[in-house]
């Protein structure tokens, strides 16, 4: 492959830790768009003539049709994607594809290539993103009402909707759409044309390249380009932040369904049976899904740990780039379809989360604040008193809103009918009115903001 430089061929332990034809095929598309862009400005720029131009063209048009039927055959000894199509392109057409590569470098090459898969995957992730958000939204309208306990601690803290709940996974989700948003933006320049690490004396135009491949310009030092790979991070530091987002969602989805809370009942279509007990069903896809971010984040941290210590411009390292991104990007694409699956089909039990709302004392808080708003308690004093009729409440085995009046005046004297409007549930929720509060009025009007948004 290398020419006139070596004697022998490569050891096969070489061939084996050098080949990365096995997992690089999946650039095949973004190798040939690549290369097309690079010999229409060849022949724009007078590089190469007309006729080794459209030579070159019709030969890689033919072999993307190989590669997306299944039929271009790989070859170990090629090394990688980019030799491997050089390869074919010879055999079908000859001496003019030697001419390809005029004013290139696969460093360049594979920087591009690189760019424009995860570019595309940037757009597939938003894209999922974007409609299990829509599920969300779709759920929290549904039960923008209803009442469920809300946790600090997983300990039963205040009433919440499930409306509440819901859109608070929507703004999560909504900063990781932007934060792709970001990295795309910073990513889209294109390395073609930087060649091995220096640049070319080849009069080449590297605005034609850019454009034709959408990228908003050329990148401006050819040294990082070939050695920068923040583009293929960034994607991962963005792509673990949503899959941790994920697995919280994930984790909440398996503790409401389970038979302790029963707040939830996941379709048949995302669980599974258990070979021994009949009774089961099993959240799996809901595990999965939480135990998605290892690999993701294990990329991540993977390949920070590969690129630290390069010195510039391209080693051989990077090429241990790919796999780790191609799997966090297929867990990711298949963790986010999993989870608007399991969004979309689940029935939310409205008595169940209520049920669960008014048990744990959880309209404490909404007690203190009486005190304070009608009796005029400094809040610490309000929340001692509190604490007392709470203990109270447990020692009788009752909820606050079931306490006799006698009893509450028992612990402090002032105390009258009135405070049992704020110890419903309903009126908890209700009165929780402050902007991004949870009261069902509130949680409508970002419903109905989001609603614009994602269309
Ligand atoms: N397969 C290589 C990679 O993925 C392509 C670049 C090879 N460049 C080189 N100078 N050997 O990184």
């Amino acid at each position: 492959m290398w020419g006139g430089r070596f004697s022998t061929g490569p050891d096969a332990i070489m061939e084996a830790i050098n080949a990365s034809i096995e997992f690089d095929k999946r650039l095949g598309p973004q190798d040939i768009e690549s290369s097309i862009a690079h010999v229409d400005m060849l022949g724009a720029t007078g590089i190469l003539n007309v006729s080794d131009v459209s030579a070159i063209k019709e030969g890689l048009e033919e072999i993307l049709n190989e590669l997306n039927s299944g039929e271009f055959e790989f070859s170990k000894a090629l090394e990688d994607i980019h030799m491997n199509i050089e390869a074919r392109l010879k055999d079908k057409i000859g001496n003019p594809a030697g001419r390809l590569h005029t004013a290139r470098s696969r460093n360049d090459q594979v920087a591009t290539d690189f760019r424009l898969w995860v570019r595309g995957q940037i757009d597939l992730t938003d894209k999922n993103i974007a409609d299990l958000m829509r599920a969300l939204l779709d759920q929290a309208q549904s039960g923008v009402s209803w009442i469920m306990p809300g946790f600090t601690h997983l300990q039963t803290a205040q009433p919440i909707t499930w409306g509440h709940h819901m859109m608070a996974y929507v703004e999560m989700f909504a900063r990781d759409r932007s934060r792709f948003k970001d990295a795309r933006n910073r990513m889209n320049e294109c390395p073609l044309g930087s060649a091995a690490l220096a640049g070319t004396s080849f009069p080449i135009d590297r605005d034609h390249t850019a454009r034709a491949l959408e990228f908003e310009r050329p990148t401006a030092n050819s040294l990082d380009a070939v050695s920068d790979r923040d583009f293929a991070l960034e994607f991962l530091n963005s792509s673990s932040i949503c899959a941790m987002h994920l697995s919280r969602l994930a984790e909440e989805l398996v503790i409401w369904s389970s038979a302790q809370f029963k707040f939830i009942d996941l379709s048949d279509r995302f669980s599974t049976g258990s070979s021994i007990m009949p009774q089961k069903k099993n959240p799996d896809a809901a595990e999965l899904v939480r135990a998605k971010i290892g690999r993701i984040l294990g990329a991540n941290i993977g390949l920070m740990t590969v690129m630290k210590g390069l010195p510039l411009a391209y080693s051989k390292d990077m090429q241990e780039d790919k796999e780790q991104v191609f799997d966090a990007a297929d867990s990711l694409s298949l963790a986010l379809c999993a989870m608007k699956g399991m969004i979309q089909d689940l029935t939310a039990n409205k008595e169940n989360l209520e049920f669960a709302a008014k048990s744990g004392f959880s309209t404490a808080t909404d007690l203190a604040d009486w005190l304070v708003r009608v009796l005029n308690l400094p809040f610490r004093d309000a929340h001692h008193v509190t604490g007392e009729i709470v203990s109270l409440a447990e020692r009788s085995g009752c909820d606050l809103s079931e306490l006799e009046l006698k009893d509450m005046q028992s612990i402090n004297s002032d105390i009258n009918e009135d405070v049992f409007k704020v110890l419903s549930v309903e009126n908890s929720v209700k009165s929780r009115s402050s902007y991004g509060g949870t009261s069902p009025k509130e949680v409508q009007f970002q419903i109905d903001r989001w609603k614009k948004v994602l269309g």
